[in-house]
């Protein structure tokens, strides 16, 4: 079993991303060195002048270049996941293969610990592929826990400045004059960024969450039409929201998988068939207490506003 401090190098896949940069902008404040593995370095370039971390370009879907990245790594931390599959990227393949792959690669290479990032629901009876292939992977990586000390997080969906999800809609809401809302009744319990990654870091080190998993979830559940009127609220701008039945959430969803953004597919709609709510409370282990949205968006979502526009225009010109 590995004691707390020997834990020197930390090999991120997926760092450069939404909660990535986070659990990276931790790590090397905490004075870790921190080895980002990336496709492509102009992701991560935000990360570079991180004084602990170092950005390395691997595609660590190929056995032979993880292995050799991977090398004298003390941890790793994989928060690869994608929400809409191609031909090339597919569930299978980031959120099933992977994992294996990764607890085969670390248990020859003597890693001892592993960090895992899943998503609450992800089962293998979930409605939906994503969570199934998140389940599937979660499965790969427990099937060692005799080997390799290993911590596995489901957060249901993450808020934050750089969020897809509340910046999304923000947009939308801006531009449509009519919001044709898919499953408005689904329940949502969004957790911070800044909660999810003070969690890995609190967890990397410490025996006791060694082997376990931990659902993270934020102090509150809101419908989906509500969180939507939440982000109109913090944008003052009022739109109708129209809730579309199941028929018309998967044919609108179909119709959006045709279009060069990917904003939601099918597989996202048979996601949201069970509430992304978390039955247990906040883990105590990590001795943290959530932020709830309401405190936080409007923090970053400000900047969208008319009054945050004229507060910029001030700033640049100086007054
Ligand atoms: N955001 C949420 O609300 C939420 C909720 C629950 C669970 N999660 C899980 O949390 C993790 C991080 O989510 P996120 O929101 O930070 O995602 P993100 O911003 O899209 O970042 C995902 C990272 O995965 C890497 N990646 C994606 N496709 C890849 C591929 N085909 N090959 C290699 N690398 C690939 C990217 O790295 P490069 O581009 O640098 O190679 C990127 O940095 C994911 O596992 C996600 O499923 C997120």
């Amino acid at each position: 079993m590995q004691s707390i401090g020997q834990i020197k190098e930390v090999c991120v896949l997926g760092g450069s991303g939404f909660v990535g940069s986070s659990i990276v902008t931790r790590l090397d404040a905490a004075g870790y060195q921190v080895k980002v593995l990336t496709r492509r370095r102009e992701s991560a370039k935000h990360l570079l002048l991180l004084p602990h971390v170092r950005v390395v370009e691997c595609n660590v879907l190929d056995y032979k270049a993880l292995n050799r990245e991977l090398r004298g790594a003390d941890a790793v931390i994989n928060l690869l996941g994608i929400l809409h599959q191609s031909r090339r990227n597919t569930f299978n393949l980031i959120h099933q293969q992977l994992p294996a792959q990764l607890a085969r690669i670390c248990i020859d290479l003597n890693i001892k610990r592993v960090l895992h990032m899943s998503s609450l629901r992800a089962d293998k009876d979930a409605p939906s592929q994503y969570l199934r292939s998140k389940a599937a992977g979660e499965a790969s990586l427990m099937a060692e826990k005799n080997r390799l000390n290993i911590t596995i997080f489901k957060p249901t969906v993450i808020f934050g400045r750089q969020d897809r999800f509340i910046n999304l809609f923000a947009s939308m809401i801006k531009f449509l004059p009519v919001i044709l809302l898919a499953k408005p009744a689904a329940k949502f319990q969004p957790v911070w960024v800044e909660d999810v990654s003070a969690c890995f870091l609190s967890s990397l080190e410490n025996p006791a969450t060694f082997g376990q998993t931990y659902e993270l979830a934020g102090p509150k559940v809101y419908t989906f039409r509500a969180l939507i009127q939440i982000i109109m609220a913090v944008l003052h701008i009022h739109r109708p929201i129209i809730g579309l039945n199941d028929r018309l959430s998967y044919l609108q969803a179909f119709f959006m998988e045709w279009l060069p953004i990917k904003l939601m597919s099918r597989d996202n709609v048979r996601s949201m068939e069970v509430d992304s709510v978390s039955d247990a409370p906040f883990p105590t282990v990590f001795d943290r207490t959530p932020s709830a949205l309401e405190t936080v968006i409007p923090q970053y979502l400000v900047n969208q506003t008319s009054r945050g526009n004229y507060d910029r225009y001030r700033r640049h010109a100086a007054r």
